[in-house]
């Protein structure tokens, strides 16, 4: 092991500090170019208000009308999903489905990848064969920003590694100004647990800010990220003290498959401590909801009753899934639209 591995600090070697370090560069240009959604730390709050506003139109759309529209009517969509995923990937499918556009779907396994081609030689087959539109979900931070730079194709992100989840942040500020009625100002929400790992939290917190909205974190020491207050936040000791007078929580899942081991010693601890049950949900405000983006682990990020409960959100973020998608597909082939 060399000199700088063994002296690198933990969130270095885990690395979250390269989810850091593209966060605060930014990219350039690329961030500007329609076509693409590599991240919501790219987008001003007009461009993510407009997204919302979409959004709501066409899930109205979509709840009234069964028959696929033909507004994306040539489009042709790639869904490569290199790590697992239920509600993004649905929610991709039947929005681009709905629209009009031909949709095909990868994973990792039946490509040549296992063959040893590189991922951008991969993705060029599929562009030389009329492929318009990526939609991609990949372990490593910075999969989307890099096949942004070496393909022509749109790149939509749909998770990269710890760094962002741009359309699930946009799910959540979604629910949230359903819930507030169109307010995001003098709001506060708590975000509990594994937030050194959590793309969520990082899409959540870029748009949460630009919309005005106070963000309280607080989750284990280990999961932590050292100096979290730069991505514009601030830290709580304790899962009471972040939840205390909150509008809202956002529980995390547990990111067993992102750990290195000894994070997390016991989950029954972390229960206890972190574990959102109804004892915390009434520190909040008397109207504050709570949020999840699933997949939730039952009785260890939420309780079973609160998941459940009157005030639990989760499903309302599912069903908002699909009218995101479908704005955000929108966007991107509006945009691939005007180039051509
Ligand atoms: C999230 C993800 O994959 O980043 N899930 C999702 O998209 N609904 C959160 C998670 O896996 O914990």
């Amino acid at each position: 092991m060399s000199m700088t591995m063994s002296h690198a600090p933990a969130h270095e070697r885990s690395g979250i500090f390269h989810a850091r370090a593209l966060v605060n560069r930014g990219p350039e240009g690329l961030g500007n170019d329609r076509r693409h959604l590599l991240g919501l730390e790219y987008l001003d709050r007009a461009e993510i208000l407009a997204l919302l506003d979409d959004a709501e139109y066409d899930l109205a759309k979509l709840q009234r009308d069964r028959i696929p529209s033909h507004e994306l009517a040539g489009v042709t969509i790639l869904l490569a999903f290199f790590e697992d995923s239920t509600r993004t990937r649905i929610a991709f499918e039947l929005a681009g489905r709905r629209l009009g556009a031909v949709v095909v779907s990868v994973t990792s396994g039946g490509l040549s990848l296992s063959k040893g081609e590189s991922l951008v030689d991969t993705l060029r087959i599929f562009e030389k064969n009329g492929t318009d539109l990526v939609v991609v979900r990949h372990a490593s931070s910075g999969v989307p920003e890099f096949l942004a730079r070496h393909v022509g194709m749109g790149i939509v992100n749909a998770g990269d590694g710890t760094h962002e989840h741009p359309t699930q942040g946009l799910v959540d500020l979604m629910t949230l100004r359903q819930v507030w009625r169109g307010h995001f100002e003098n709001r506060r929400i708590a975000i509990v647990g594994d937030i050194a790992h959590s793309r969520v939290a990082r899409s959540a917190i870029a748009g949460l800010n630009k919309l005005g909205v106070k963000v309280t974190v607080a989750g284990p020491a280990t999961l932590i990220p050292v100096g979290v207050e730069a991505l514009g936040c601030t830290l709580a000791a304790t899962a009471d003290e972040a939840l205390a007078g909150a509008d809202a929580v956002m529980a995390l899942r547990i990111q067993r498959e992102r750990m290195e081991r000894g994070l997390l010693p016991s989950f029954s601890e972390y229960a206890k401590s972190w574990g959102i049950d109804a004892r915390r949900v009434a520190l909040m405000k008397p109207d504050a909801v709570v949020m999840h983006p699933g997949p939730v682990n039952r009785g260890l990020e939420l309780a079973v009753d609160v998941v459940d409960g009157p005030r639990s959100v989760v499903l309302k973020q599912v069903e908002n899934g699909m009218g995101v998608r479908s704005a955000v597909l929108r966007r991107s082939a509006r945009a691939i639209r005007e180039r051509a």
